[in-house]
């Protein structure tokens, strides 16, 4: 008997819930405005598509964790919302996009495919994403966009995979695979992104706020930022190979809660603090706006 199965979201959208985690793979707002506001949102793909000093490159993005397909093709759309408005304008050139999913059981996927009236975002892509099940990869017509679907375990995968800017990290929940959020899951993915010191910075976007897998974050070499709130969660998490890329990065306010935070223990609160001291003497003023942390 499949492991999957199909429930409701709260906006009358369906998603697929996994036995085994028990858990659903999106939540109560529905695959596709979780999709569109937590990562392609965040991610910037105007501003990225049209930078011109990288003209030449794919602006390859992560999509770790491909489940039912709602971040990729909420990006793929964007970014051919992109393209379109660039052809109107005869403007500027735009970067081509590049999409490596990955995925080790693509079942829930196939339960939604089976189910298309239950899945209306996914009606439109449906040849798309059967060439991607089928051959691994799938190329617009235009050849602005290249899909790439890496299947087994991501930890070991990535490395077939060109260096990224962006990676939405949407695994199931750090209380059900606590394994997958923790210090070496993040350290393996930094030493991945350390391959390419000199390239690119990479911004991870999660939709988690845990303060354990910030931890986890920091103490594997990322800078850790606020990510926007959602009407299901009052913050998100994004992590940065270059501080620079953070708008709000955790503070003051973030570390002094940290103090009195029961999820994690004295000799992960004394790392981060040892971490987080020296820079923020060194910059004070930088994270006065700090004011939203609130670890649990
Ligand atoms: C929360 S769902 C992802 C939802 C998806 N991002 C979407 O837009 O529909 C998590 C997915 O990660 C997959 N997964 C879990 N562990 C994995 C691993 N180690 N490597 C690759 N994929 C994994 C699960 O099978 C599941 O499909």
């Amino acid at each position: 008997m499949s492991q999957y199965k199909i429930v409701d979201c709260d906006d009358g959208s369906f998603s697929v819930f996994c036995a085994q985690a028990d858990q659903a793979m999106h939540s109560r707002i529905g695959p596709m405005p979780e999709a569109r506001k937590i990562y392609v949102s965040q991610a910037q793909f105007g501003r990225r598509l049209l930078d011109q000093t990288l003209i030449e490159r794919p602006l390859v993005v992560y999509d770790v964790g491909l489940g039912i397909a709602a971040n990729a093709i909420a990006s793929i759309e964007e970014c051919e919302r992109i393209y379109t408005q660039a052809e109107d304008a005869q403007s500027c050139k735009v970067r081509n996009l590049e999409i490596h999913s990955f995925e080790n059981d693509i079942e829930g996927l196939k339960l939604a495919l089976n189910h298309l009236e239950q899945f209306p975002f996914l009606s439109a892509h449906e040849t798309t994403l059967k060439k991607l099940l089928d051959k691994g990869s799938w190329n617009d017509e235009s050849g602005r966009i290249h899909w790439e679907l890496h299947t087994g375990d991501y930890f070991e995968t990535q490395k077939l995979a060109p260096h990224p800017e962006i990676i939405f990290y949407d695994f199931y929940g750090p209380k059900k695979v606590p394994e997958l959020w923790s210090e070496e899951a993040f350290r393996k993915i930094k030493i991945h992104l350390d391959h390419y010191a000199d390239d690119l910075p990479t911004e991870l976007f999660t939709y988690t706020a845990a303060t354990p897998v910030r931890c986890a974050m920091k103490v594997a070499g990322f800078h850790v930022g606020y990510g926007i709130p959602t009407t299901a969660k009052r913050e998100t998490t994004i992590a940065s190979t270059d501080p620079k890329t953070l708008s709000q990065p955790l503070g003051r306010a973030w570390l002094d809660k940290l103090s009195y935070s029961t999820s994690i223990d004295d000799r992960m609160r004394k790392r981060i603090a040892d971490l987080m001291l020296p820079y923020l003497a060194e910059v004070p003023g930088a994270l006065a706006d700090d004011t939203q942390a609130s670890p649990s």
